[in-house]
């Protein structure tokens, strides 16, 4: 009888029709909104814990990450143009599957955005620090890594992340120019990045080429495991689809800017990829007797701080991989502003991901599956300010516990499930309403759907066990949740017709 609870389509797009958002985005626009959405820790900071889960052979993590988020692509452009309305996944699943397990992809979008931002202002602590050092001024470590790393707290990374929550609730979305100009800086990096270090690739840094095999002795390493982790880099791309009710022609416009911006960012992860191995090497660090050290673990600082103590700081124990790169191999100037780079651009990649959140919770609150307080306006500031707080609160909090690579893990786990249930979704409507308007019909749907259901399935299983693991204990918690509140107050099991608009001002 839950099951029964969906959301009519036409509902859905009766209250988008009323929004009429101009539809001025074109492909190279959406393109730019996805390489914004998209370059940031996972390739800045993450491709250290990559090399140290797969070795030179994350060059192969990257690439079955982005035919993944490939295949995840298409299936999502089919529903963005069906159902171009705000809350994504989340409302596909509420269309086509009803709303319990709507229910449980917009809890666990919840991981996807919020523990994404957490992980992304982590990656631009690790950027800060170096930058400071480089400056003359060392931060004590004791405020500035996690328990995990020997540290007590992370300041910087919280600090980061409560700006970027203070700026959000005061109204700051960031403008196309804005993004414009840090995807210029961003790619300008990368580009300067490749450029310096492809020429200096050295064949033997390559050797041995995997060795920790495919899926390693323990789960999450292995050059699998690495696809499943370094996925993060990838995560972003959605951002497109829910611009699809801004854009022109979105039938064309959407599949292009969703395929360029992962097109793009593939090749320099490449590249970048490449060049890093090439020049620094990226073999695993050991422990003493031999055994792989997992990322973010305490006994892999240890190992990091006695080699750092006698000089040596190999790819996998940097916390700005890129940078450091570009310093050891005698580049320390271009190094630096590879770091700036990073520094810039990275809280961009926060904003969104907590934009992206605000609006997953107001949607769902909007639908009286959450209390609607949270969503309340502000009265000048027009956005949904509490909900911003609470979620930035939460965002600072896991950012000055967790490492890095375990936030960035956890928000996998998060994604790869909406991904999956975006990619059924697709399949169940062309079975259940195979007459609707399709703007964009994902091509060879019964070959790249299951693709993108067994994708991100396999790399699901690939996480780490903890990662792993979180995902059915926060879909625990939230179905308690669900069957103590949204069950009882859910408008459509009221029979209330949504009168509201979704729209949230923003300045
Ligand atoms: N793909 C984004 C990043 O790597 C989330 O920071």
């Amino acid at each position: 009888m839950i099951f029964g609870r969906v959301k009519s389509l036409d509902a859905i797009l009766a209250t988008a029709e009323k929004k009429s958002l101009h539809r001025t985005l074109g492909a190279f626009q959406l393109t730019m909104l996805g390489i914004g959405a998209i370059i940031g820790t996972g390739i800045f900071v993450l491709t250290s814990e990559a090399a140290q889960k797969a070795g030179p052979g994350m060059l192969w993590s990257f690439v079955i990450a982005g035919l993944v988020c490939v295949v995840a692509a298409l299936c999502y452009s089919e529903l963005a143009s069906m159902v171009p309305v705000s809350g994504s996944a989340y409302t596909y699943t509420y269309a086509v599957m009803g709303e319990l397990l709507a229910w449980t992809v917009g809890w666990a979008l919840i991981l996807e955005y919020a523990v994404a931002a957490s992980a992304v202002s982590v990656g631009w602590s690790g950027y800060f620090i170096g930058l400071m050092a480089t400056a003359g001024v060392n931060i004590p470590m004791e405020i500035t890594v996690g328990p995990y790393g020997g540290g007590i707290v992370n300041l910087p990374a919280m600090f980061i992340a409560l700006l970027i929550t203070g700026l959000l609730m005061i109204g700051t979305t960031e403008s196309a120019r804005v993004n414009a100009v840090l995807v210029v800086i961003k790619v300008a990096a990368l580009s300067l990045f490749v450029f310096l270090t492809i020429p200096m690739i050295k064949g033997q840094n390559f050797e041995p080429f995997m060795p920790n095999g495919w899926f390693g002795q323990v789960a999450g390493l292995g050059a699998v495991g690495a696809a499943a982790s370094i996925f993060f880099a990838y995560v972003g791309f959605d951002a497109v689809s829910t611009a699809a009710e801004e854009t022109k022609n979105p039938q064309r416009n959407v599949p292009i800017g969703l395929i360029a911006s992962l097109g793009v960012c593939t090749i320099f992860y490449l590249l970048v990829a490449a060049g890093a191995i090439g020049t620094l090497g990226a073999q695993p660090v050991t422990g003493l007797n031999g055994e792989i050290l997992s990322p973010g673990s305490t006994a892999m600082a240890q190992r990091c701080a006695s080699l750092l103590a006698v000089g040596q700081e190999p790819l996998v124990c940097s916390r700005e991989a890129l940078a450091h790169v570009l310093r050891e191999i005698g580049h320390p100037a271009i190094g630096n502003t590879i770091g700036l780079a990073a520094f810039l651009a990275l809280p961009s990649v926060i904003l969104i991901m907590l934009f992206g959140q605000t609006r997953i919770f107001f949607v769902m609150a909007r639908d009286g599956l959450l209390p609607e307080k949270l969503a309340s306006i502000h009265p000048k500031w027009k956005t949904p300010h509490i909900v911003t707080m609470i979620t930035g609160a939460a965002v600072a909090v896991f950012a000055a516990f967790l490492p890095v690579g375990k936030l960035a893990d956890i928000s996998n786990s998060g994604t790869l499930f909406a991904f999956f249930m975006v990619a059924i979704a697709v399949l169940m409507l062309r079975v259940k309403d195979p007459h609707r308007v399709r703007p964009f019909r994902t091509p060879f749907v019964w070959v790249i759907a299951p693709l993108a259901i067994i994708g991100t399935f396999g790399l699901y299983l690939n996480l780490p066990t903890d990662a792993k693991l979180v995902l059915p204990v926060w879909g625990g918690i939230g179905l308690i949740f669900y069957f103590l509140y949204g069950y009882r107050k859910s408008h459509v099991g009221r029979g209330i017709v949504d009168a509201q608009d979704d729209e949230i001002v923003a300045s």
